[in-house]
């Protein structure tokens, strides 16, 4: 799959099958500890998983984030520049982007993703809501700088990144997201960006380890995948769903565990796995008001504003791209 400036964006094999997921897979399932990058999860079973997941009663932040979002749209009229361009990172939900957009008044609207197809989808339901408002799909990894389209290039932007997908990286990949986000826009540019809260640890582990059993499922068909796409005879029945609270680093982690010792063949590669043995699937680090304005001043954004649902379990933070300044 290549981008209208000829940048190719997914990596296939004849049989269709993402090299670079080859690649994650064997050097994760190589190393100690076994791990395998989370951005895996979202094959097509894995996203209508996922989507579910946002509405389980244990999973708080999708709906903690949504009241945010309807709840301070005159704050948010207030706080973001009039004729905004929307630039989101990743395409938006079918909930939460329209309660920006409607806040705001935007002068464009401009969904990022490395998935055309969803952006296709995102790109069309936003028009359908918002006729009027101009609508530029970018087909791109959010991950670099992206070139934002001619037509935007003299309005004020503000980046949307909900979802404390954020937390889904370790503090190296964060901030070096946060700091293309800032190439991407410019300086002058706001950000609004949610982040999930560091709170109680059983309620941080039942929400990634439900009890009707999906974000087990979620996690366990990384593993269909991989059997799937790369030839593999992993044993499913061999390995259970596990989410830890490490405290250290502050996230909730998701595992597979082996619940006694296997041997298995991943594209003809050899492994073994010893009982109680576990891959490290996801990272979903957690925050408190301290570390989200560290993490947003090392990626080069200022925290401008904080709001958290009432409960205090999910923060949106609005943070400005300014110039550098000699600072103590
Ligand atoms: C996408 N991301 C922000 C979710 C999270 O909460 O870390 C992914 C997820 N994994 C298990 N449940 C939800």
């Amino acid at each position: 799959m290549t981008t209208s400036q000829g940048l190719k964006l997914v990596d296939l094999d004849e049989a269709g099958v993402d090299n670079a997921f080859r690649a994650d897979v064997l050097a994760g399932l190589s190393q100690e500890p076994k791990a395998v990058p989370a951005r895996w999860f979202y094959d097509d079973a894995g996203s209508k998983l996922f989507e579910k997941i946002t509405q389980l009663p244990e999973y708080y932040p999708t709906r903690a984030e949504t009241e945010i979002l309807r709840d301070r749209g005159a704050e948010f009229a207030k706080l973001i520049r009039p004729g905004s361009t929307v630039v989101e990172f990743g395409s938006g939900s079918s909930v939460k982007t329209p309660l920006l957009l409607s806040a705001i008044e935007p002068s464009a609207y401009v969904p990022l993703d490395i998935s055309g197809d969803f952006l296709r989808a995102s790109a069309a339901d936003l028009a359908e809501k918002f006729p009027g408002l101009p609508v530029y799909p970018v087909e791109a990894d959010f991950m670099r700088q992206v070139e934002l389209p001619d037509a935007v290039a003299d309005l004020p932007k503000l980046g949307f990144f909900p979802g404390s997908t954020i937390g889904n990286m370790v503090a190296r990949t964060a901030v070096d997201l946060l700091r293309s986000m800032r190439e991407t826009l410019g300086v002058g540019a706001q950000l609004l960006i949610g982040m999930d809260q560091i709170k109680d640890e059983d309620v941080l582990v039942s929400a990634y380890d439900d009890a009707a059993g999906v974000t087990a499922a979620f996690n366990l068909n990384l593993v269909t995948r991989i059997n799937r796409e790369l030839g593999g005879t992993i044993p499913l029945e061999a390995l259970k769903h596990e989410a830890r609270w490490n405290d250290d680093f502050a996230r909730v982690e998701m595992h597979l565990v082996a619940t006694h010792d296997i041997t298995f063949e991943v594209d003809g590669k050899s492994f073994a796995m010893a009982e109680g043995e576990s891959i490290h699937t996801e990272n979903s680090h957690k925050f408190n008001r301290r570390t989200s304005n560290m993490l947003l001043l090392a990626g080069g954004w200022e925290p401008t504003k904080r709001w958290l649902d009432d409960q205090g379990r999910f923060s949106l933070l609005l943070a400005e791209a300014r110039a550098p300044r000699s600072a103590p």
